[in-house]
């Protein structure tokens, strides 16, 4: 398949790496549920041990389910490896801790996913590890701290919970001026709406929990990029153990399948609510990157071929309004959650950011009344009406 680039991507993500043929004629990749895999003599065992055969040993390391997985993302991401993880936050602390040392400098913004942003503060220092965290928009400032050297620089947009947007080719540019590795969290975009390595990044991140699997039953994690900065990363996960479950690959490869279709209504629901709501006298505030009003718009329009599933809000009233538009809501789960079939809404202060104060939060631009809204894939218009009705309880 890798010599299918002509493919379109929703052709990709149904063949892509899944060509066959697979054991009895099965229409689907198998999970192979298996923790190891014997081997017909020594000698043939010895050479798939040493890498000199093709072929899997031991299911931490690899397994066939995995690697259909693998390939077919590092293929839709357009790069040339990958590896799966247990969730999100494993892949992230495994790129993490699989290329940094003791003494090294990463840059990164300020408005990470919340874990993302505890392994900053919390975990990489105690390893001495310096991060410098920049305004999440202020690109001088973070290109400022880039050029007085780093060894890594880790993005994400749009962001978590308030959709703001990195321009990812200037900050790559800026990393590759001093020879820093970058990463970005591709989580909210998908490579559906945005292709971090075509825009520079070397390695792209993917929470598969969400719009990658899209169906809110499985948690996973992906890392993809540069074959050899993927050995690292591949190398750490046989060591930290945290690689995804043949299970857990199945229900991402299946829910892949469908991506394209999926994220196209993510992209026009989320558009049209978030229009609809910008105009709403019981709305005080809309985030998100594909109204024209945006910080972020232009960028965005540049980097990315759809907005996205996720929007926020803020409703007028205060704390009690909070309450009463999230709880009058039927066409949504209140649910720390997003990138689903079903919508779902919840506060930040309740949610990702839960752990933070109320100063705190203050200060990261999150309002306490803020609902992030992840738009699922119902009918639009009966989306509509709930948000409608909802919002007249106030
Ligand atoms: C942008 C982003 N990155 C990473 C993660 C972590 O993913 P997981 O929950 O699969 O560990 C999340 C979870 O919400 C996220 O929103």
């Amino acid at each position: 398949m890798t010599e299918n680039n002509d493919l379109k991507f929703d052709t990709l993500a149904v063949w892509a790496a899944e060509e066959g043929p697979f054991p009895h004629g099965a229409a689907v990749t198998p999970i192979y549920s298996s923790s190891t895999f014997a081997h017909d003599n020594l000698d043939e065992w010895h050479a798939v041990a040493t890498g000199r055969s093709a072929g899997h040993i031991y299911s931490r390391n690899s397994n066939p389910t995995l690697t259909v997985l693998e390939q077919k993302i590092a293929l839709l991401d357009g790069t040339q490896a990958a590896a799966a993880f247990s969730t999100g936050m494993a892949a992230i602390s495994s790129a993490l801790f699989a290329l940094l040392r003791h003494g090294d400098r990463v840059v990164s913004i300020r408005d990470s996913y919340g874990g993302t942003n505890v392994l900053f503060e919390e975990f990489l220092p105690r390893f001495g590890i310096k991060v410098t965290l920049c305004d999440t928009t202020d690109f001088e400032q973070a290109e400022a701290e880039i050029a007085k050297g780093c060894q890594l620089v880790y993005l994400e947009t749009p962001t978590n919970p308030t959709l703001k947007i990195v321009d990812i080719e200037r900050l790559c540019r800026a990393a590759s001026a001093v020879g820093a590795t970058t990463i970005t969290d591709n989580t909210f975009a998908t490579p559906v709406n945005q292709k971090p390595a075509a825009l520079g990044s070397d390695l792209v991140l993917h929470s598969a929990t969400k719009f990658l699997s899209g169906h809110s039953d499985v948690l996973a994690g992906v890392v993809s990029g540069r074959s050899d900065l993927m050995r690292k990363i591949h190398h750490f996960r046989e060591i930290a153990g945290a690689t995804l479950s043949p299970e857990g690959a199945y229900a991402v490869l299946r829910g892949m399948k469908t991506l394209g279709l999926r994220m196209a209504r993510h992209n026009s629901s989320a558009q049209l609510i978030a229009e609809h709501l910008r105009r709403h006298p019981k709305i005080v505030e809309v985030l998100y990157p594909g109204l024209s009003s945006h910080p972020g718009h232009e960028i965005a329009t540049r980097q990315m071929s759809g907005f996205g599933g996720v929007l926020s809000f803020v409703p007028v009233g205060g704390d009690p309004a909070l309450s009463t538009v999230l709880d009058s809501l039927r066409l949504a789960q209140r649910a720390a959650h997003l990138g689903g079939v079903a919508t779902t809404a919840g506060p930040p202060k309740v949610t990702s950011h839960v752990e933070l104060t109320a100063e705190e939060r203050a200060r990261a631009g999150i309002p306490e009344t803020l609902i992030r809204y992840s738009v699922g894939i119902e009918d639009p218009a009966d989306l509509l009406t709930d948000l409608d009705a909802a919002l007249a309880q106030i």
